[in-house]
């Protein structure tokens, strides 16, 4: 059985994050019932997972209708075609990706996800950066989709960067030599968590996203430009903005390969 959904997408937020007095309200019942009163989408194809009375938000909150966590996973899709009018200011922005970094879990609690978000100019110097070291990688005949692709991601808004710290990956090691071999994998699985978080809660919002691994060739010139602790690795970067195109259609596996239960 499906466990019910009605709380929104990311309830409630702490309240040691620095909010400037915003409230969030939510509903607790946790009955299937509500849960589908609550999810049925407005006119309004921006959707929020959020229900606030600050004013900070009342151009999203009132375009926005309220998805459930189950149709934001559907809604989360692959959008290569992305502008700067994202749906949702930058105080908002930060608020998603505070709440990812405090909630999305990680293998024993390491909290080892290190995240740095690029706005506006910073994220269009990311994608400069990235294209002037593909320039010198990329065969002069290939280069120019090679542009185009970039300069794609570059009429975005944002670029959240993932890194993974290996210090707290080293103490568990160390601490749990049982699972030594497993804590590196699972770091990974933590990064991926976080990205995916995001990459839905951002598209719960309006924005459109897609998911970029330039790693390891931009590594050493992001580190050294935005002061990244250098021993902190790379794994992903979640590219968003304003979506100005439809994503492709998705082809699907029968879930009969994919998906075994027993015991029903
Ligand atoms: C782990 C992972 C790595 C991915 N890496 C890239 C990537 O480097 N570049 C890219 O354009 N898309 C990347 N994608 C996006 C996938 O191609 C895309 O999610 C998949 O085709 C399904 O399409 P959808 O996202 O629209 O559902 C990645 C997705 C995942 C989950």
């Amino acid at each position: 059985m499906v466990a019910p959904l009605s709380r929104s997408l990311f309830a409630r937020l702490p309240s040691r994050l620095p909010l400037r007095g915003t409230i969030y309200t939510t509903s607790l019942s946790l009955s299937h019932q509500t849960s589908r009163v609550l999810s049925t989408p407005t006119a309004s194809s921006h959707i929020s997972p959020f229900t606030t009375t600050s004013p900070l938000y009342t151009a999203s909150a009132n375009m926005a209708s309220k998805m459930s966590f189950m149709d934001a996973i559907k809604a989360r899709r692959t959008y290569y075609q992305l502008n700067k009018e994202v749906p949702i200011d930058d105080s908002r922005i930060e608020e998603i990706v505070k709440h990812a970094v405090l909630h999305v879990p990680s293998s024993f609690n390491s909290q080892s996800s290190r995240l740095v978000v690029l706005l506006k100019k910073e994220h269009d110097q990311f994608w400069d950066f990235t294209l002037e070291i593909l320039k010198l990688l990329t065969p002069a005949d290939k280069f120019d989709g090679t542009k185009q692709r970039i300069n794609g991601f570059k009429a975005g808004y944002g670029t959240i960067l993932f890194f993974e710290d290996p210090d707290p990956v080293h103490q568990l090691e160390k601490n749990f030599p049982l699972y030594a071999d497993h804590f590196p994998t699972w770091s990974e699985h933590t990064s991926a968590m976080h990205q995916y978080a995001l990459w839905v809660a951002l598209e719960a919002e309006g924005c459109g996203a897609s998911l970029q691994h330039y790693n390891p060739v931009v590594d050493q010139k992001i580190q050294d430009h935005w002061k990244v602790p250098q021993e902190w690795k790379l794994r992903a970067q979640l590219v968003f903005g304003g979506r100005a195109g439809e994503p492709g259609e998705k082809q699907f596996k029968p879930l009969e390969e994919r998906l075994f239960i027993h015991g029903k």
